[in-house]
């Protein structure tokens, strides 16, 4: 059982792993109506990632003999300057992702609650990868400044990203 506190951390953490699937579902929109849709591919491959997230919290939450509710969704940001600035962005919302972790993690530690601090240590580990990833592609899309065929190249790499469900021993 946990406590109505903790409870309902995680269960906005619920809403806003969906939000944040609808968020990069938004930048697909955005990379697909610039004809970049190696890039909108990574979007909609985070977004679907960003769904089992929301989804590991929602199946905790019911194992621990809680209630998930549901909220309504923010509409997400649509207009974006360059695809530069999209995973700028995005960069940004994973840093957010990580610091409300580290605040459901710190509640969690207060009330000893062992079993949910496991949890969020898997999608605290994830979150060095995340940023790891939108930080990586950001360096590289400097790089492409001025070079339409390099960013064609980062395109197609892009475009081989493919959704494959973690398989962690918390997964
Ligand atoms: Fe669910 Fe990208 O963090």
């Amino acid at each position: 059982m946990l406590n109505e506190k903790l409870l309902s951390l995680l269960n906005a953490q619920v809403n806003f792993e969906i939000y944040s699937a609808y968020v990069y579902l938004s930048m697909a929109a955005y990379c697909e109506s610039i004809d970049l849709s190696g890039f909108a591919n990574f979007f909609k491959v985070q977004s679907q990632e960003e769904l089992f997230h929301a989804m590991k919290f929602y199946d905790y939450i019911f194992q621990k003999n809680g209630v998930v509710t549901l909220e309504q969704i923010e509409k997400p940001h649509a207009n974006f300057e360059s695809i530069a600035h999209v995973f700028e962005t995005g960069y940004e919302h994973e840093q957010v992702v990580t610091s409300r972790l580290y605040k459901i993690a710190d509640v969690a530690t207060e009330e000893r609650e062992h079993a949910t601090i496991g949890l969020l240590n898997w999608f605290i580990n994830e979150q060095v990868e995340e940023e790891n990833t939108f930080n990586t592609i950001i360096k590289k899309i400097k790089r492409c400044e001025n070079n339409q065929a390099a960013l064609y190249m980062l395109d197609d790499e892009l475009a081989a990203r493919i959704f494959t469900p973690p398989t962690t021993a918390n997964a």
